[in-house]
């Protein structure tokens, strides 16, 4: 759906590495590996995090595509090791050799892609499915982001987001001990989080096609990271409004510019950028792993019984926003270049 920036990943959740390559920055922007390390740290951190994480310092390697800290317009390639593989690497060894069937599991996770994915690619064990439907590959989502946050900067355009709601909790205070009383339980949570994009040019998307639409592409990519269930842009009680009192009036201030003082439609319309800041809310649903199994059925003989676990999140909304902010760089980036494209930096900053 990525037109100019584009890029693919590659890599399991316990495998050697997690890969991206990049295909349409320009030349001369300055990449800084700092800058992409600690979205990467972001990504790891937050109230109710579980084992994995502390396994895992996730740092980036940047292999091609990048000389002496600036882009070349050459395609760029990121990868993140997998400390973890240490462990598994006979476990996911690439070699028919190595086959063993320690790790294999049957038994469907509820809430995951176990089931469909098994019947979808044939597969008789659930490692196959879990390795890559694994919300690990949103590192190495978050390093392409990383850089496209960095290209957007370069223009003035900045992000931030924040945790709306956890289970009934609405302060910080209140995230931490609802997490505590599901984490005590063996139970999870979701919640609801909202990014912000402020300095966005008007124009960016367009409504003359039914897929240049900016909201409907940032709603795609935020709905693409695993247990994001619905995104929404602007002010979300929209449906309980009337008209005056959601459409965001037009004023003139005293140097004749056109102004708002309210931003309802959270910075689009008409699928168009309009100059005021981007709001995108999300909802993630609760960690569907759960420490207390939920009732499930095992592929292997068909019988009742209860959900594999493996090593899983209590909660994991706030690294969820920072896989949303990264998300919606990389939209808004290839929305920019675009409008704004040329094979150099110089070339966009005179176009701009
Ligand atoms: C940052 C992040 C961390 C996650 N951590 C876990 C986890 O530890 N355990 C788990 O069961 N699901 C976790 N999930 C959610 C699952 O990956 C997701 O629910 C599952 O792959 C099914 O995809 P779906 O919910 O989009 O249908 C995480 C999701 C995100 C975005």
């Amino acid at each position: 759906m990525l037109d100019k920036f584009r890029f693919l990943t590659a890599g399991e959740s316990h495998g050697k590495c997690l890969t991206a390559i990049i295909e349409g920055i320009p030349a001369g922007f300055e990449i800084n590996p700092d800058f992409i390390n600690n979205e990467l740290k972001r990504r790891q951190g937050g109230y109710g995090r579980g084992g994995r994480m502390k396994i895992e310092t996730d740092t980036i390697e940047i292999t091609s595509g990048v000389r002496f800290g600036k882009t070349l317009g050459s395609p760029v390639t990121l990868v993140i090791q997998n400390k973890d593989f240490e462990n598994w690497r006979k476990i996911m060894s690439t070699t028919p050799e190595d086959f063993t069937d320690e790790k294999s599991f049957t038994k469907f996770r509820p809430g995951h892609a176990d089931f469909s994915g098994s019947v979808k690619y044939n597969q008789t064990d659930l490692r196959n499915i879990l390795e890559r439907s694994s919300a690990r590959k949103t590192a190495i989502e978050v390093a392409v982001g990383a850089v496209a946050k960095q290209i957007l900067a370069q223009f003035g355009i900045t992000c931030s987001s924040k945790i709306l709601q956890i289970g009934n909790g609405k302060t910080e205070e209140e995230f931490h001990s609802e997490i505590d009383k599901a984490k005590d339980a063996g139970d999870t949570l979701g919640g609801k989080f909202e990014v912000i994009f402020e300095n966005l040019p008007i124009g960016l998307g367009s409504y003359v096609h039914w897929d240049r639409k900016l909201d409907g592409k940032i709603a795609q990519a935020v709905m693409s990271i695993p247990a994001v269930k619905s995104v929404s842009i602007g002010n979300h009680h929209a449906y309980k409004m009337s008209g005056s009192e959601f459409h965001d009036q037009m004023y003139l201030d005293e140097n004749g510019k056109i102004v708002r003082k309210t931003n309802n439609a959270g910075g689009i319309e008409g699928g168009m950028t309009n100059g005021e800041p981007v709001i995108v809310t999300a909802v993630m649903k609760p960690i569907p792993t759960l420490r207390k199994p939920l009732k499930t059925v095992d592929m292997k003989d068909m019988t009742e019984t209860e959900a594999h676990f493996e090593r899983s999140d209590t909660c994991a909304v706030e690294a969820c926003s920072v896989v949303a902010e990264n998300r919606i760089a990389c939209v808004l980036v290839d929305e920019f270049l675009m409008k704004f494209g040329g094979d150099s930096l110089t070339e966009i900053k005179n176009r701009l």
